[in-house]
Protein backbone atom coordinates (compact mmCIF):
# COMPACT_ATOMS: atom_id res chain seq x y z
CA UNK A 1 0.00 0.00 0.00
CA UNK A 2 1.44 3.67 -0.79
CA UNK A 3 1.61 6.12 2.13
CA UNK A 4 -0.24 9.00 -0.39
CA UNK A 5 -1.05 9.10 -4.19
CA UNK A 6 -1.79 12.67 -5.59
CA UNK A 7 -3.87 12.92 -8.57
CA UNK A 8 -4.47 15.76 -11.03
CA UNK A 9 -2.31 17.84 -13.21
CA UNK A 10 1.16 16.69 -12.97
CA UNK A 11 4.29 18.04 -14.41
CA UNK A 12 6.31 14.79 -15.63
CA UNK A 13 8.27 15.57 -18.42
CA UNK A 14 4.81 17.46 -20.08
CA UNK A 15 1.81 18.90 -18.32
CA UNK A 16 -0.81 15.77 -17.95
CA UNK A 17 -3.30 14.23 -15.69
CA UNK A 18 -1.81 11.80 -13.88
CA UNK A 19 -1.40 9.84 -10.58
CA UNK A 20 1.98 10.01 -8.88
CA UNK A 21 2.06 7.34 -6.08
CA UNK A 22 4.58 7.55 -3.21
CA UNK A 23 5.95 5.40 -0.42
CA UNK A 24 8.21 6.04 2.13
CA UNK A 25 9.28 9.65 0.98
CA UNK A 26 9.30 8.40 -2.29
CA UNK A 27 8.10 8.87 -6.07
CA UNK A 28 7.16 4.92 -6.86
CA UNK A 29 5.22 5.20 -9.58
CA UNK A 30 3.57 7.89 -12.33
CA UNK A 31 0.50 6.75 -14.00
CA UNK A 32 -2.29 7.57 -15.54
CA UNK A 33 -4.43 4.98 -13.71
CA UNK A 34 -4.72 4.64 -10.03
CA UNK A 35 -1.45 2.25 -9.38
CA UNK A 36 -2.91 1.05 -6.16
CA UNK A 37 -4.30 1.51 -3.02
CA UNK A 38 -3.04 4.50 -0.71
CA UNK A 39 -3.21 5.59 3.08
CA UNK A 40 -3.78 9.06 1.57
CA UNK A 41 -5.48 10.73 -1.35
CA UNK A 42 -4.70 14.43 -2.53
CA UNK A 43 -6.89 15.62 -5.22
CA UNK A 44 -5.79 18.45 -6.69
CA UNK A 45 -8.58 21.17 -8.18
CA UNK A 46 -8.66 22.54 -11.47
CA UNK A 47 -6.28 25.60 -10.92
CA UNK A 48 -3.48 23.97 -9.58
CA UNK A 49 -0.82 21.71 -10.91
CA UNK A 50 1.88 19.39 -9.53
CA UNK A 51 5.61 20.36 -10.02
CA UNK A 52 8.94 19.26 -8.42
CA UNK A 53 10.08 21.35 -5.35
CA UNK A 54 12.59 23.76 -6.11
CA UNK A 55 16.46 23.95 -5.17
CA UNK A 56 17.83 27.34 -4.34
CA UNK A 57 21.77 27.52 -4.99
CA UNK A 58 22.59 30.99 -3.71
CA UNK A 59 20.42 32.14 -0.79
CA UNK A 60 22.23 34.07 2.81
CA UNK A 61 20.81 33.01 5.56
CA UNK A 62 22.69 35.36 7.78
CA UNK A 63 22.05 34.27 11.51
CA UNK A 64 25.08 34.32 13.85
CA UNK A 65 25.57 38.12 14.56
CA UNK A 66 22.97 39.09 11.62
CA UNK A 67 20.33 37.19 13.37
CA UNK A 68 18.43 40.79 12.54
CA UNK A 69 18.36 40.37 9.15
CA UNK A 70 17.40 36.88 9.12
CA UNK A 71 17.58 33.37 11.02
CA UNK A 72 17.94 30.03 9.75
CA UNK A 73 14.83 29.48 10.80
CA UNK A 74 12.83 32.40 8.89
CA UNK A 75 15.08 32.10 5.96
CA UNK A 76 14.13 28.61 5.53
CA UNK A 77 10.20 29.50 6.09
CA UNK A 78 10.16 31.19 3.34
CA UNK A 79 12.24 29.18 0.62
CA UNK A 80 9.06 26.88 2.04
CA UNK A 81 6.40 29.41 1.41
CA UNK A 82 8.13 29.59 -2.17
CA UNK A 83 8.34 26.20 -2.81
CA UNK A 84 11.68 25.61 -2.31
CA UNK A 85 12.72 22.66 -0.30
CA UNK A 86 17.01 22.75 -0.86
CA UNK A 87 18.60 25.80 -0.28
CA UNK A 88 22.66 26.50 -1.13
CA UNK A 89 23.90 29.06 1.75
CA UNK A 90 26.20 31.46 1.12
CA UNK A 91 29.80 31.85 3.15
CA UNK A 92 29.60 36.24 3.75
CA UNK A 93 28.32 35.29 7.32
CA UNK A 94 30.19 37.02 10.32
CA UNK A 95 32.35 35.70 10.95
CA UNK A 96 33.16 34.31 7.79
CA UNK A 97 32.51 30.28 7.13
CA UNK A 98 36.32 30.06 6.27
CA UNK A 99 37.55 27.23 8.31
CA UNK A 100 36.49 23.67 9.26
CA UNK A 101 35.22 24.72 12.71
CA UNK A 102 32.64 27.33 11.49
CA UNK A 103 31.68 25.14 8.20
CA UNK A 104 30.87 22.30 11.29
CA UNK A 105 29.15 24.84 13.38
CA UNK A 106 27.43 25.77 10.43
CA UNK A 107 26.20 22.50 9.55
CA UNK A 108 25.08 22.22 12.95
CA UNK A 109 22.73 25.26 13.02
CA UNK A 110 21.29 24.14 10.07
CA UNK A 111 20.64 20.02 11.02
CA UNK A 112 18.72 22.00 14.50
CA UNK A 113 17.32 25.11 12.76
CA UNK A 114 16.60 25.00 9.28
CA UNK A 115 13.36 23.68 7.81
CA UNK A 116 14.69 22.52 4.28
CA UNK A 117 17.10 20.56 3.25
CA UNK A 118 20.97 22.48 3.13
CA UNK A 119 23.75 22.50 1.24
CA UNK A 120 26.92 24.85 2.34
CA UNK A 121 29.28 27.58 0.15
CA UNK A 122 32.10 27.81 2.37
CA UNK A 123 34.90 31.13 1.66
CA UNK A 124 38.52 30.21 0.54
CA UNK A 125 40.79 29.97 3.63
CA UNK A 126 43.66 31.65 4.68
CA UNK A 127 45.76 28.52 4.27
CA UNK A 128 44.98 25.60 1.76
CA UNK A 129 45.27 23.03 4.24
CA UNK A 130 42.34 23.91 5.89
CA UNK A 131 40.35 22.99 2.40
CA UNK A 132 40.42 19.39 3.30
CA UNK A 133 38.86 20.33 6.68
CA UNK A 134 36.21 22.12 4.89
CA UNK A 135 35.16 19.61 2.87
CA UNK A 136 34.85 16.74 5.54
CA UNK A 137 33.15 19.35 7.80
CA UNK A 138 30.75 19.08 4.90
CA UNK A 139 30.94 22.15 2.80
CA UNK A 140 30.22 21.19 -1.11
CA UNK A 141 31.68 23.97 -2.88
CA UNK A 142 34.26 27.44 -2.03
CA UNK A 143 32.20 30.42 -3.24
CA UNK A 144 34.87 33.37 -4.49
CA UNK A 145 33.70 36.91 -4.38
CA UNK A 146 35.65 39.85 -6.13
CA UNK A 147 38.35 40.28 -3.69
CA UNK A 148 39.38 36.52 -3.74
CA UNK A 149 39.47 36.66 -7.76
CA UNK A 150 43.14 37.52 -8.00
CA UNK A 151 43.74 33.89 -6.59
CA UNK A 152 41.37 31.91 -8.93
CA UNK A 153 43.49 29.97 -10.73
CA UNK A 154 45.23 28.18 -7.63
CA UNK A 155 42.40 27.70 -5.95
CA UNK A 156 40.48 26.07 -8.76
CA UNK A 157 42.96 23.83 -8.63
CA UNK A 158 43.23 23.21 -4.94
CA UNK A 159 39.67 23.28 -4.52
CA UNK A 160 39.19 20.50 -7.51
CA UNK A 161 41.51 17.83 -5.38
CA UNK A 162 39.94 18.06 -2.49
CA UNK A 163 36.58 17.58 -4.35
CA UNK A 164 35.22 21.28 -3.57
CA UNK A 165 33.43 22.56 -6.28
CA UNK A 166 33.76 26.31 -7.09
CA UNK A 167 30.99 29.43 -7.77
CA UNK A 168 32.27 33.15 -8.74
CA UNK A 169 30.98 36.07 -8.10
CA UNK A 170 32.57 37.90 -11.58
CA UNK A 171 33.03 41.55 -10.63
CA UNK A 172 36.54 42.71 -11.11
CA UNK A 173 37.90 44.05 -7.36
CA UNK A 174 39.87 47.06 -9.42
CA UNK A 175 36.93 48.49 -11.57
CA UNK A 176 34.16 48.41 -8.59
CA UNK A 177 35.73 51.68 -7.37
CA UNK A 178 34.60 53.62 -9.94
CA UNK A 179 31.34 52.10 -9.78
CA UNK A 180 29.54 49.23 -10.66
CA UNK A 181 29.70 49.15 -13.77
CA UNK A 182 28.63 45.85 -16.40
CA UNK A 183 31.98 46.12 -17.69
CA UNK A 184 33.30 45.40 -14.41
CA UNK A 185 31.12 41.97 -14.45
CA UNK A 186 32.51 41.23 -18.33
CA UNK A 187 36.04 41.85 -17.51
CA UNK A 188 35.93 39.51 -14.22
CA UNK A 189 34.37 36.89 -16.62
CA UNK A 190 36.99 36.94 -19.40
CA UNK A 191 39.86 36.98 -16.93
CA UNK A 192 38.54 33.48 -15.38
CA UNK A 193 37.29 32.24 -18.93
CA UNK A 194 41.27 32.81 -19.50
CA UNK A 195 41.94 30.66 -16.96
CA UNK A 196 40.12 27.61 -16.72
CA UNK A 197 40.77 24.48 -18.24
CA UNK A 198 38.24 22.23 -20.37
CA UNK A 199 37.57 19.79 -17.51
CA UNK A 200 37.22 22.98 -14.85
CA UNK A 201 33.89 23.13 -12.90
CA UNK A 202 33.31 26.98 -12.66
CA UNK A 203 29.35 28.39 -11.91
CA UNK A 204 29.03 32.04 -12.59
CA UNK A 205 26.71 33.29 -10.23
CA UNK A 206 24.39 35.56 -10.55
CA UNK A 207 25.25 36.65 -14.19
CA UNK A 208 23.78 40.03 -14.68
CA UNK A 209 24.46 41.00 -18.37
CA UNK A 210 23.54 39.65 -21.65
CA UNK A 211 27.13 40.56 -22.68
CA UNK A 212 29.03 38.19 -20.29
CA UNK A 213 26.41 35.47 -20.72
CA UNK A 214 27.54 35.53 -24.57
CA UNK A 215 31.02 35.18 -23.61
CA UNK A 216 30.51 32.53 -21.20
CA UNK A 217 28.04 30.42 -23.66
CA UNK A 218 30.80 30.77 -26.08
CA UNK A 219 33.67 29.25 -24.03
CA UNK A 220 31.09 26.34 -22.85
CA UNK A 221 30.79 25.18 -26.20
CA UNK A 222 34.16 23.40 -25.59
CA UNK A 223 34.47 23.86 -21.62
CA UNK A 224 31.36 22.02 -20.79
CA UNK A 225 31.65 22.31 -16.45
CA UNK A 226 31.01 25.95 -17.16
CA UNK A 227 27.38 27.05 -15.76
CA UNK A 228 25.60 29.96 -15.67
CA UNK A 229 23.13 30.90 -12.49
CA UNK A 230 20.91 33.79 -13.09
CA UNK A 231 18.55 35.80 -10.36
CA UNK A 232 15.10 36.94 -10.97
CA UNK A 233 15.87 40.40 -10.53
CA UNK A 234 18.10 41.00 -13.30
CA UNK A 235 15.57 38.66 -15.28
CA UNK A 236 12.71 40.88 -14.38
CA UNK A 237 13.45 43.99 -13.11
CA UNK A 238 15.52 47.06 -14.16
CA UNK A 239 17.62 49.65 -12.70
CA UNK A 240 14.94 52.80 -13.88
CA UNK A 241 11.75 50.74 -12.84
CA UNK A 242 13.28 49.67 -9.41
CA UNK A 243 14.22 53.60 -8.64
CA UNK A 244 11.20 54.21 -9.26
CA UNK A 245 9.03 52.12 -7.23
CA UNK A 246 12.10 51.90 -4.14
CA UNK A 247 14.13 54.59 -4.77
CA UNK A 248 17.72 54.19 -3.10
CA UNK A 249 17.29 51.11 -1.70
CA UNK A 250 17.37 49.31 -5.47
CA UNK A 251 21.34 48.33 -4.41
CA UNK A 252 22.24 44.93 -5.66
CA UNK A 253 25.96 43.22 -6.58
CA UNK A 254 25.91 42.89 -9.26
CA UNK A 255 23.52 45.61 -10.19
CA UNK A 256 20.39 46.38 -11.66
CA UNK A 257 20.83 47.20 -15.21
CA UNK A 258 18.94 48.86 -18.29
CA UNK A 259 15.45 47.82 -19.70
CA UNK A 260 17.44 46.68 -22.49
CA UNK A 261 20.03 44.47 -21.12
CA UNK A 262 16.86 42.78 -18.86
CA UNK A 263 15.15 42.34 -22.46
CA UNK A 264 18.33 40.62 -23.98
CA UNK A 265 18.55 38.51 -20.51
CA UNK A 266 15.37 37.44 -21.17
CA UNK A 267 15.91 36.17 -24.60
CA UNK A 268 18.73 34.07 -23.65
CA UNK A 269 16.62 32.43 -20.77
CA UNK A 270 14.23 31.50 -23.76
CA UNK A 271 16.49 30.43 -25.52
CA UNK A 272 17.73 27.74 -22.81
CA UNK A 273 21.16 29.06 -22.37
CA UNK A 274 21.32 29.37 -18.80
CA UNK A 275 21.64 26.18 -16.42
CA UNK A 276 20.26 27.70 -13.12
CA UNK A 277 17.53 29.78 -11.69
CA UNK A 278 18.85 30.94 -8.56
CA UNK A 279 16.93 33.55 -5.90
CA UNK A 280 20.62 35.36 -4.64
CA UNK A 281 18.41 35.91 -1.86
CA UNK A 282 20.15 38.55 0.47
CA UNK A 283 18.21 39.67 3.12
CA UNK A 284 18.83 43.07 4.76
CA UNK A 285 16.52 45.10 7.10
CA UNK A 286 15.23 48.50 6.03
CA UNK A 287 17.84 50.81 7.67
CA UNK A 288 20.67 48.40 6.16
CA UNK A 289 19.62 48.77 3.01
CA UNK A 290 18.85 53.00 3.56
CA UNK A 291 21.63 54.06 5.74
CA UNK A 292 24.13 51.51 4.80
CA UNK A 293 23.41 50.83 1.24
CA UNK A 294 22.99 47.16 2.08
CA UNK A 295 22.79 45.22 -1.29
CA UNK A 296 20.33 42.69 -2.22
CA UNK A 297 16.63 41.59 -2.13
CA UNK A 298 14.52 38.87 -0.41
CA UNK A 299 14.02 36.44 -3.47
CA UNK A 300 12.96 32.96 -1.91
CA UNK A 301 8.95 33.93 -1.79
CA UNK A 302 8.78 35.21 -4.92
CA UNK A 303 11.11 33.11 -7.43
CA UNK A 304 8.24 30.48 -8.85
CA UNK A 305 5.44 32.24 -9.15
CA UNK A 306 7.59 35.47 -10.78
CA UNK A 307 9.10 33.04 -13.62
CA UNK A 308 5.56 31.08 -14.11
CA UNK A 309 4.10 35.32 -14.11
CA UNK A 310 6.81 36.14 -16.37
CA UNK A 311 7.73 33.43 -18.94
CA UNK A 312 4.37 30.51 -18.58
CA UNK A 313 7.06 27.74 -19.00
CA UNK A 314 6.66 25.28 -16.37
CA UNK A 315 9.29 23.21 -18.43
CA UNK A 316 11.79 25.86 -18.18
CA UNK A 317 11.14 26.41 -14.34
CA UNK A 318 11.31 22.57 -13.17
CA UNK A 319 14.99 22.51 -15.58
CA UNK A 320 16.48 25.34 -14.17
CA UNK A 321 14.53 25.83 -10.56
CA UNK A 322 14.26 22.38 -9.82
CA UNK A 323 16.09 19.33 -11.75
CA UNK A 324 19.48 21.11 -13.13
CA UNK A 325 20.64 22.11 -9.52
CA UNK A 326 19.12 19.18 -7.68
CA UNK A 327 21.18 17.34 -9.99
CA UNK A 328 24.37 19.47 -9.93
CA UNK A 329 24.10 19.17 -5.87
CA UNK A 330 23.78 15.23 -6.36
CA UNK A 331 20.70 14.65 -4.97
CA UNK A 332 17.41 12.88 -5.98
CA UNK A 333 15.27 15.91 -6.39
CA UNK A 334 13.71 18.34 -8.77
CA UNK A 335 11.66 15.32 -11.17
CA UNK A 336 8.03 14.15 -11.20
CA UNK A 337 10.00 10.30 -11.56
CA UNK A 338 9.94 7.01 -10.02
CA UNK A 339 12.81 6.66 -7.36
CA UNK A 340 12.89 10.46 -7.12
CA UNK A 341 12.10 12.27 -3.37
CA UNK A 342 8.60 13.44 -3.05
CA UNK A 343 9.75 16.83 -2.50
CA UNK A 344 6.76 18.66 -4.26
CA UNK A 345 4.73 21.76 -5.11
CA UNK A 346 1.11 22.12 -5.39
CA UNK A 347 0.64 25.61 -7.37
CA UNK A 348 -2.69 27.28 -8.64
CA UNK A 349 -3.18 29.86 -11.03
CA UNK A 350 -4.39 32.44 -8.86
CA UNK A 351 -4.30 36.07 -8.87
CA UNK A 352 -1.78 38.05 -5.56
CA UNK A 353 -0.19 41.35 -5.26
CA UNK A 354 3.42 41.59 -4.02
CA UNK A 355 3.40 43.00 -0.51
CA UNK A 356 6.87 42.67 1.32
CA UNK A 357 4.82 43.17 4.99
CA UNK A 358 3.65 39.65 4.63
CA UNK A 359 6.80 37.67 3.88
CA UNK A 360 7.89 35.08 6.13
CA UNK A 361 11.20 36.39 5.63
CA UNK A 362 12.42 39.09 7.83
CA UNK A 363 13.55 41.54 4.79
CA UNK A 364 10.55 43.31 3.24
CA UNK A 365 12.32 45.63 0.23
CA UNK A 366 12.07 44.20 -3.23
CA UNK A 367 12.04 46.34 -6.36
CA UNK A 368 8.81 43.45 -6.87
CA UNK A 369 6.51 45.09 -4.67
CA UNK A 370 3.10 46.07 -5.72
CA UNK A 371 3.67 43.49 -8.41
CA UNK A 372 0.61 41.19 -9.77
CA UNK A 373 1.75 37.86 -9.98
CA UNK A 374 -0.15 34.63 -11.39
CA UNK A 375 0.44 31.77 -9.84
CA UNK A 376 0.90 30.97 -6.00
CA UNK A 377 2.26 28.26 -3.84
CA UNK A 378 -1.03 26.53 -2.37
CA UNK A 379 1.06 23.75 -0.88
CA UNK A 380 4.70 21.90 -0.12
CA UNK A 381 5.70 18.26 0.39
CA UNK A 382 9.16 16.82 2.20
CA UNK A 383 9.73 13.43 1.47
CA UNK A 384 5.84 12.83 1.28
CA UNK A 385 4.77 14.84 3.87
CA UNK A 386 3.42 18.12 3.79
CA UNK A 387 5.46 20.88 5.41
CA UNK A 388 3.42 24.19 4.13
CA UNK A 389 0.15 24.96 3.60
CA UNK A 390 -1.85 28.33 4.28
CA UNK A 391 1.10 29.86 5.85
CA UNK A 392 1.48 27.15 8.46
CA UNK A 393 4.86 25.03 8.68
CA UNK A 394 5.84 21.89 9.60
CA UNK A 395 9.34 20.95 10.29
CA UNK A 396 11.01 18.01 9.21
CA UNK A 397 14.77 16.83 9.51
CA UNK A 398 17.08 18.79 7.37
CA UNK A 399 19.57 16.91 5.16
CA UNK A 400 22.37 17.86 4.33
CA UNK A 401 23.41 17.36 0.41
CA UNK A 402 27.19 17.47 0.08
O1 LIG B 1 23.55 41.99 -3.52
C1 LIG B 1 24.33 41.26 -2.93
N1 LIG B 1 24.09 40.89 -1.66
N2 LIG B 1 25.45 40.84 -3.54
C2 LIG B 1 26.42 40.19 -2.88
O2 LIG B 1 27.42 39.86 -3.46
C3 LIG B 1 26.29 39.94 -1.43
C4 LIG B 1 24.87 39.89 -1.04
C5 LIG B 1 24.70 39.97 0.44
O3 LIG B 1 25.25 39.14 1.15
O4 LIG B 1 23.97 40.84 0.93
ZN1 LIG C 1 24.86 36.33 -3.13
Amino acid sequence: MFDLAIHGRVYAGELAEAWVSIKDGVIVKVSSEPAGRAAATLELDDAQILIPAATDLHVHLRDWTQAEKETVETGTKSALAGGVTTVADMPNTVPKLETGELVEARVQLLKDRSFVDFAIHAAPPAESAELRKIRRAGAFALKLYPPDLPSFRGLLKRAGSEGLKMAVHAEDEKMLAAGRSPEAELVAVRKILGEVGPRSQVRFAHLSTSEAAHAVLAKKQSHAGLTIEVAPHHLFMDSRTSMARIGEASRVNPQLRSQANSRAMRGLLKEGCFDFYATDHAPHTLKDKLTKGAPGFPGLELALPLFLTKTEDVPLLCRMFCEAPAAYLGTRKGKISPGYCADLVVLSRRRWRVDPEKFVSKARVTPFVGEELRFAVDQVLMRGSTVYREGGFVRHPALLAR
